[in-house]
């Protein structure tokens, strides 16, 4: 088993990565002693492939056992489904102490940490993540959010979870696109942190893609680990460490709003793009050469993501980058590489160059 730890004072947790780990599970939260009940926040989809064995292994561990299970959409991160959810949570609670476990993806750990953050002023959280997305990054770091109808994740908290079981193997029935859409980050760590990583990645990614446990082991492990340093130097985003990992995001998220979270592009797949725009600019401001920029669209590419974004209104791109959280005190600030491995935040790039990066990978037809 790989087990990194995610240093935070008291707060500390960890992160352990191992096939199968999910037959493990109560002894593991039955050790944590936090609760004697666990209310599992998943979709039926989820519930079907793994919730049996989940349930099973915290009934064999005294631990007593209910599913919430919530429709398989972003809409599940409304405000509806954070009450609904709560008040199920309270009927099961009844006091005896509970803890609010996440099984799947992104939405359903955004949407259980947010209601374990909220319930009783917070309640103790577990994450079992089962999408490459959540195993590599939404189930770290304790951002836990519900969206409004206009804009994703603007309620939230920060809400560390006490464990995060990550199981490799739960990924073999997750769909290639999906697969494609956590590469996104993956990819995303590499350029911000790991040039060696992103070597690794450019001679590995045929056999990423067929999910080689060597590989997939390696690439949840590497990402893991870095996240978890991030979380370390700069929990709730406060010192300029953590918005690094914004890199590609604040495009990526302009074209995940001017699409109206229509998902005829998902998020990695917009990150994709974001990242790819990133480096224009950076190329526009002469701190990076073509060849980076052919080398990270090579890599999107063999990794089943898009360099462009077609069918979107580039103008309403550029008009929804205005809304981005990494405004401080009314500037925009921008991931920009300077080269694979390396990034800095600029708070200064001309208009003229963003329009002109977004142009390039956004079309309306
Ligand atoms: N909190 C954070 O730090 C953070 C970071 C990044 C993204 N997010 C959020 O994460 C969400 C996206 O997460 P996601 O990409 O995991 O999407 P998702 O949760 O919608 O899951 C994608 C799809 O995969 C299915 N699925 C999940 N695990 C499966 C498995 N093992 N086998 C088969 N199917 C499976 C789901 O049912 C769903 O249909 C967004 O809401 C985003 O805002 C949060
Ligand atoms: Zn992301």
């Amino acid at each position: 088993m790989k087990k990194i730890k995610v240093p935070l004072g008291a707060r500390s947790y960890y992160i352990l990565i191992k096939k199968g780990i999910i037959s493990s599970s109560g002894r593991i939260i039955k050790k944590l002693n936090i609760a004697n009940a666990c209310f599992i926040v998943t979709n039926k989809k989820i519930k079907a492939l793994y919730g049996s064995r989940l349930k099973k292994s915290l009934l064999n561990s005294g631990l007593d056992a209910m599913f919430h299970t919530v429709a398989d959409s972003e809409r599940s991160k409304s405000h509806l489904s954070w009450f609904r959810t709560t008040q199920s949570l309270a009927r099961f609670d009844r006091g005896r102490g509970v803890c609010v476990i996440s099984l799947g993806g992104g939405v359903v750990g955004d949407l259980g940490g947010f209601v374990a953050a909220t319930y009783r002023r917070g309640t103790a959280f577990i994450q079992i993540p089962t999408t490459l997305l959540a195993q590599v990054d939404s189930s770290i770091g304790g951002k836990v959010a519900i969206d409004l109808d206009f804009a994703k994740n603007l309620v939230g908290a920060f809400h560390q979870p006490r464990v995060v079981l990550t199981d490799p193997h739960v990924l073999r029935t997750l769909s290639s696109r999906q697969i494609s859409n956590g590469m996104a980050e993956v990819v995303k760590y590499a350029v911000i942190f790991d040039k060696r990583l992103f070597s690794y990645l450019e001679k590995n990614i045929s056999r990423i893609l067929k999910l080689d446990p060597v590989c997939m082991e390696y690439i949840i492990y590497r990402c893991s680990r870095l996240k978890a340093e991030v979380v370390g130097a700069d929990e709730k985003e406060k010192k300029g460490y953590r918005s690094v990992l914004n890199f590609g995001h604040t495009i990526g998220h302009a074209i995940e709003s001017a699409s109206c979270y229509k998902q005829t592009l998902n998020h990695g797949e917009a990150i994709s793009i974001g990242m790819l725009a990133a480096f224009d600019i950076a190329t526009n401001l002469g701190m990076i050469t073509d060849r980076s920029v052919s080398r990270l669209e090579g890599l999107l590419k063999k990794a089943g993501l898009p360099a462009k974004a077609k069918g979107i209104n580039p103008l309403k791109v550029i008009a929804a980058t205005g809304y981005d959280k990494k405004i401080i005190n009314g500037r925009k600030r921008w991931i920009i590489p300077e080269g694979i491995g390396h990034t800095i935040i600029c708070s200064n790039v001309p208009a003229d160059i963003i329009k002109e990066s977004v142009l390039k990978r956004v079309v309306q037809a």
